[in-house]
């Protein structure tokens, strides 16, 4: 089986933070990386769902307190509750903690069926839960995810060819690290605001990474709208 197409794309400030600038202009760039990643006759990359990681699925999404019943029954192994999806969205939960209240995102006008990407340290209590509600679930890893067999499963299971990494930088680093991907793209809006808890578009975080020095190879860089540029960059990790 060959791997899937991986590209991290990734909406940035000038100092490469990720998180909103209160700037006019971060609504316009962040609607061109919207675009570029989602947007029906503008998207660029094809994507069959993007993977987020556990902390940007907080930040972006409601989510319901738990009150599991753990002496419930479960079929081993992994859940499709859907197998045919327009877009997925993935989201990396390795404990399986994540009070989601639908099975559907809609950002950037695109529904997207969520898959939630579990250790075998999820319990039992939140795999049915999250079938409850039809969220598909994966199992990828004893303790720590396995990145690789995170792929494999997302081809396999939901015939996801092209995948986005759609940050935040803890998860990006680590599939950058894994040498798993083929591009790196980036929107650079014209802001900054120097806040040093703003978090980075690379994040290097034990268990799941070590800081290391990776090379990249310009692909293209583009100025767009609003004085943003879209930068386009291969890893020389693969
Ligand atoms: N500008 C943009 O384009 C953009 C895009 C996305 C996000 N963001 C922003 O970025 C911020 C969050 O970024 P972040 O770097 O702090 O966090 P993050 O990458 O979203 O999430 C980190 C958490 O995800 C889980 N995780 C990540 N990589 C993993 C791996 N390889 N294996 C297993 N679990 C993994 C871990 O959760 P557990 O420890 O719970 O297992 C980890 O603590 C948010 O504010 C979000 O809004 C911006």
């Amino acid at each position: 089986m060959t791997k899937p197409f991986v590209v991290i794309h990734t909406h940035t400030s000038l100092d490469g933070k990720i998180k909103t600038v209160k700037s006019p202009r971060f609504k316009t760039t962040s609607q061109q990386y919207q675009d570029i990643a989602l947007t029906p006759d503008a998207q660029f990359y094809d994507i069959d769902g993007y993977l987020n990681g556990r902390t940007t699925s907080e930040d972006n999404n409601e989510m319901q307190a738990l009150d599991l019943d753990e002496s419930v029954e479960v079929p081993e192994g992994d859940f499709v509750a859907q197998g045919n999806a327009d877009m997925y969205y993935v989201s990396i939960d390795r404990r399986g903690v994540l009070g989601w209240t639908t099975n559907t995102i809609h950002y950037g006008n695109r529904p997207a069926h969520i898959i939630e990407v579990l250790s075998e340290k999820a319990t039992n209590g939140y795999k049915a839960f999250l079938r409850e509600i039809e969220i598909s679930y994966i199992v990828a890893g004893s303790e720590e995810l396995d990145n690789v067999l995170i792929l494999n499963k997302l081809q396999s299971l939901f015939g996801m060819n092209r995948i986005m990494i759609g940050g935040g930088g803890v998860l990006n680093w680590s599939f950058l690290q894994a040498g798993l991907v083929d591009e790196v793209s980036i929107v650079m809006g014209p802001f900054a605001d120097g806040d040093p808890e703003n978090p980075s578009l690379f994040s290097a975080s034990e268990p799941f990474s070590t800081p290391e020095a990776i090379t990249f190879d310009l692909i293209d860089a583009k100025p767009i709208e609003d004085s943003a540029v879209w930068l386009r960059y291969r890893p020389l990790t693969n």
